[in-house]
């Protein structure tokens, strides 16, 4: 390709007087989006902005300018609808004011926080030093901010691993050790099934365990019989997932009790609480619901869903630090530390998951806590979980809605089930009332399905 460009025309802004005045502009198109949340509901993504949104490859840039003006007028009001007060779906975080000004400072200091000596480092620090008190983990305890619970369900579980089967295990693979099981509830997250392939176990290798348990948690009964199935059938388990949380219902297991079966099994505990884990800092009866988190092996769980940081950022805990590290260390010539300078800052992250490269997301954490902390956003989470249970208490109250679930966190599973109607009539019934309120704008619910 013949270049229109001169090689030594510089990527930065030609005019910077005029990049700030369009910056100060965008600037105020984001704070008018949010300060107006509450008026734009979600809005379906048109023909006319979808072939705006996918333009061929741009050959010759539009520059920053004009640029500025796309991103306030096409881009912005394109999104997912979750900063709405009434978005209640599929578990998704609003965001908060703080994360605009830590996003900007973070793109602004386009730091790379896979590791080395640097300001960001000490932030991520001081985050993951945070978590590790708020869910009772010791010192020497390991945490690396991650995308999400996904990222850190599988960095979490190839600890694990390290621990159960040996260093070796990163040279050799699963050859020597195929028949490796896990256990989690029959309504784990497809995150943890997705871990367990990713490892090469196979999703057959994460046992399914009915649940049954008081707060819709797995029936320890049946976890002790298939462990010692298991056992008897030469397979070796080595993990338990407990959830607290269940996307679908907020069900929780009890992770005190697993503590005490895994201590004796001799098996790893690892929490996936995504969102339901933060019920640690809410009020009482919820808080109980994460009693024995901090005894865990390891927890994967999320900032950017009820800690209502912006997308994305989960964080992964892990007790045995050494074992996370040896899951993940890997320090060739071109990434040797150095005594001083940049090159010290050790440990670096990048020894502690799948990254090199990785962005500041620590700081949308820090400004969050920074900004609001701990106690008010425990507030609002204890809030949550009263206005679920209020609104199964209306469900009750209405004739013609029933209660999926007990409402035990903060998620409450209805539906309208008028008389005479046919089960499968109204779950096609109930499919079309959350499309349309979606489409007009009142509510977004996002559905499951329930015992069938
Ligand atoms: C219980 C649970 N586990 C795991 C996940 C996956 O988390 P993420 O979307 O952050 O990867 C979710 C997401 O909703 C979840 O609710």
């Amino acid at each position: 390709m013949v270049s229109r460009h001169d090689a030594d025309e510089p990527l930065d802004p030609g005019d910077f007087d005029a990049f700030r005045a369009d910056a100060h502009r965008l600037l105020d198109a984001c704070l008018d989006h949010l300060e107006s949340a509450r008026e734009r509901p979600w809005r379906p993504v048109d023909a006319a902005a979808r072939a705006a949104l996918m333009p061929a490859l741009p050959e010759t840039g539009i520059g920053e300018s004009r640029l500025a003006r796309e991103l306030a007028e096409l881009v912005l009001p394109l999104g997912t609808g979750n900063t709405h007060p009434r978005f209640f779906g599929w578990v998704h975080g609003t965001g908060l004011a703080a994360g605009l000004l830590s996003e900007m400072t973070a793109a602004a200091m386009n730091s790379n926080c896979g590791g080395r000596d640097h300001g960001a480092i000490y932030v991520e620090r001081a985050v993951i030093d945070w978590a590790r008190r708020i869910f009772g983990f010791p010192e020497g305890a390991s945490g690396l901010l991650t995308s999400g619970t996904s990222q850190s369900t599988l960095i979490a579980l190839a600890a694990a691993r390290i621990h159960v089967l040996g260093r070796q295990v990163r040279a050799d693979g699963l050859r020597d050790a195929p028949d490796h099981v896990a256990y989690g509830a029959a309504s784990a997250h497809s995150a943890n099934q997705k871990a367990i392939e990713l490892l090469g176990h196979g999703a057959q290798a994460l046992r399914r365990i009915p649940t049954g348990g008081p707060a819709g948690g797995m029936d320890l009964d049946k976890l002790r019989e298939q462990i010692a199935g298991d056992r008897a059938a030469g397979k070796r388990p080595f993990c338990v997932i407990a959830t607290v949380g269940s996307v679908d219902t907020g069900a929780c297991d009890d992770v005190a009790a697993l503590a005490d079966l895994c201590a004796r099994e001799g098996l790893w505990l690892h929490v996936d609480g995504a969102f339901g884990c933060w019920a640690r800092i809410a009020d009482r009866p919820w808080r109980d619901l994460s009693r024995g988190i901090e005894r865990a092996d390891s927890l994967a769980f999320d900032f950017h869903k009820w800690m209502y940081v912006q997308y994305d950022c989960g964080a992964v805990l892990v007790r045995h630090g050494e074992a996370h590290r040896a899951a993940f260390a890997t320090r060739p010539h071109y990434l040797e530390g150095q005594e001083e300078g940049l090159g010290g800052g050790d440990p670096w992250y990048c020894d502690y998951g799948i990254e090199l490269s990785r962005g500041f997301r620590a700081l949308k954490v820090w400004s969050c806590l920074r900004a609001y902390g701990i106690d008010r956003l425990a507030n609002k989470i204890s809030d949550n979980c009263r206005q679920a249970a209020r609104m199964a208490r209306l469900v009750e109250a209405a004739e013609e809605l029933e209660l999926g679930a007990p409402v035990v966190l903060n998620v409450c599973c209805f539906r309208y089930a008028p008389e005479g109607v046919e089960p499968a009539e109204q779950d096609a019934l109930n499919r079309r009332i959350a499309a349309r309120l979606q489409l007009e704008g009142s509510a977004v619910f996002s559905t499951t399905r329930l015992n069938g």
